[in-house]
């Protein structure tokens, strides 16, 4: 409601009309469904869609040898969306992470959906694809991600296109449901009774989704820049400058002026910001002088770091990524033992009760082909710590794209969604190396 700007000299009274009203637009056509499951259970559930355009089922028994689980589909469209799921169990081996692919005459996906399949219970995948062109006769494959010779059972399975109106009338559905609210203006004058036939002007001049970009530390002074970036965002994240590194490039010798600066910026422009970064598990970011120490002294400075930033920010950030990229490294693990990362959400929490803490790492909805970051492992990891006691306030997904697989992502943020966390986008980018006109696809 801050967002809005009235020139008036009545009192005004706005009134949030939450669910529904005339102003929700209704919807038909094939509804996505966001169903999924991140638990292994003892019988798997209906297919989504009724099982969809599926029909085509080879058995386990492919002669082939490499294909342990495959379904044939026939005349698949370029550009269309198929999303598709199935419930898959393993022999062999206690769990075994299961990669489907999809070839056609003329193309190769190698990860379309992953699961983390375990033996004994019935996991869920759930994925999607795109083509670039049409196919009579495509393959749809499910294999191990590692050499073991794993037995792959599939079933309630589904397959669902949507056209790319379909989706985005259902996305603009969503964003006109979720996102929005209808507004109520009453008018009176100063004795409270009631105007009516005015005719009044609302401007809206700030909104409440998050939609931001990061800033470099070349934003300082540098007024084009600024004014690009306060026109369009209304959130930020700091490229580098609160690293350790950046902030404490020798040991005892902290300095904020550069972040100081930053944030100057941002709230002057009410342009809310995340802490990046108090921890980054990449050795290679990590401070040399941090990569020297050992045992209680790695400890101690890791205490400092945390006091340091967190008392110094207290409320000034949003967020806080606590362990960066914990699910590619391990840096701070190898030198404390398992629970290194743990004992940073703990200690961060005494440090500031009222800092939202996220995890946050790449390659999770970006793609499903990285082992170390599929969907499931980040559930995982996510699970451990909050079991170890961790205070998790959020899912982080950094969001570096080179051609976004839009069914696919949205599958990876039906399973996130199961935790019930907010999840953020929170450094996206689309790669260079695409001409102008992909990227803005
Ligand atoms: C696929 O398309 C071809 C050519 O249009 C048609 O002959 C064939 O029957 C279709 N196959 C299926 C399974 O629908
Ligand atoms: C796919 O490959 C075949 C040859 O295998 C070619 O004739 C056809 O034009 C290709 N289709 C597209 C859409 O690229
Ligand atoms: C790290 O340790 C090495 C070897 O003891 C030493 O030469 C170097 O100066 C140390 N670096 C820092 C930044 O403390
Ligand atoms: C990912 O996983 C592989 C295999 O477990 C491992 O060798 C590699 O070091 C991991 N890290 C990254 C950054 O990919």
């Amino acid at each position: 409601m801050e967002g809005t700007n009235i020139t008036s000299s009545f009192l005004l009274f706005l009134f949030l009309l939450m669910g529904s009203s005339s102003f929700v637009v209704s919807f038909e056509g094939p509804l996505y469904d966001s169903t999924a499951y991140t638990e292994c259970k003892l019988q798997p559930d209906e297919p989504l869609y009724g099982g969809g355009i599926i029909v085509d089922r080879l058995g386990n028994s492919a002669s082939s040898g490499v294909y342990s689980t495959s379904f044939i589909l026939h005349n698949l469209t370029q550009g269309t969306i198929y999303c598709f799921s199935s419930w898959v169990k393993i022999e062999g081996a206690g769990s075994a992470l299961i990669r489907a692919s999809l070839k056609t005459e003329n193309e190769t996906h190698n990860c379309v959906g992953t699961v983390l399949a375990k033996h004994g219970c019935w996991s869920f995948l759930k994925g999607g694809f795109v083509l670039n062109s049409p196919s009579q006769l495509s393959t749809l494959f499910f294999q191990n991600a590692d050499d073991r010779d794993v037995n792959i059972e599939i079933t309630s399975s589904s397959l669902m296109p949507f056209s790319v109106q379909q989706w985005s009338t259902y996305q603009q559905y969503m964003i006109n449901t979720k996102r929005k609210r209808a507004v109520t203006v009453h008018v009176s004058d100063k004795q409270g009774k009631r105007l009516q036939g005015l005719e009044i002007d609302i401007e809206q001049v700030s909104k409440d989704f998050p939609f931001g970009s990061a800033i470099a530390k070349t934003i300082l002074g540098n007024l084009p820049y600024q004014d690009w970036f306060a026109k369009r965002f209304n959130a930020a994240v700091f490229e580098n400058e609160l690293k350790w590194y950046a902030t404490e490039p020798e040991q005892g010798k902290t300095n904020y002026i550069i972040a100081d600066q930053m944030l100057q910026f941002v709230r002057a422009n009410q342009v809310i910001a995340r802490g990046h970064n108090i921890f980054w598990e990449d050795p290679k970011y990590t401070p040399q002088w941090v990569r020297n120490l050992t045992g209680s002294d790695l400890q101690s400075a890791i205490n400092s770091r945390i006091q340091s930033l967190m008392s110094k920010y207290r409320e000034e950030f949003i967020h806080w990524d606590v362990s960066n990229e914990m699910l590619h490294f391990d840096f701070y693990e190898q030198k404390l033992g398992p629970d290194a990362a743990l004992h940073f959400f703990e200690t961060a929490h005494k440090s500031d009760p009222l800092a939202t803490l996220f995890m946050n790492d790449f390659n999770v909805v970006e793609t499903c082909s990285d082992v170390n970051s599929t969907v499931d492992s980040y559930i995982s990891r996510l699970r451990e710590l909050r079991h170890g006691g961790a205070l998790m306030d959020g899912i982080g997904l950094e969001g570096h794209f080179i051609v976004p697989n839009l069914p696919l992502m949205r599958a990876i943020l039906d399973k996130l969604a199961t935790l019930g966390l907010p999840i953020w986008l929170t450094e996206v980018d689309i790669s260079s190396t695409l001409d102008k006109e992909t990227q803005v696809k």
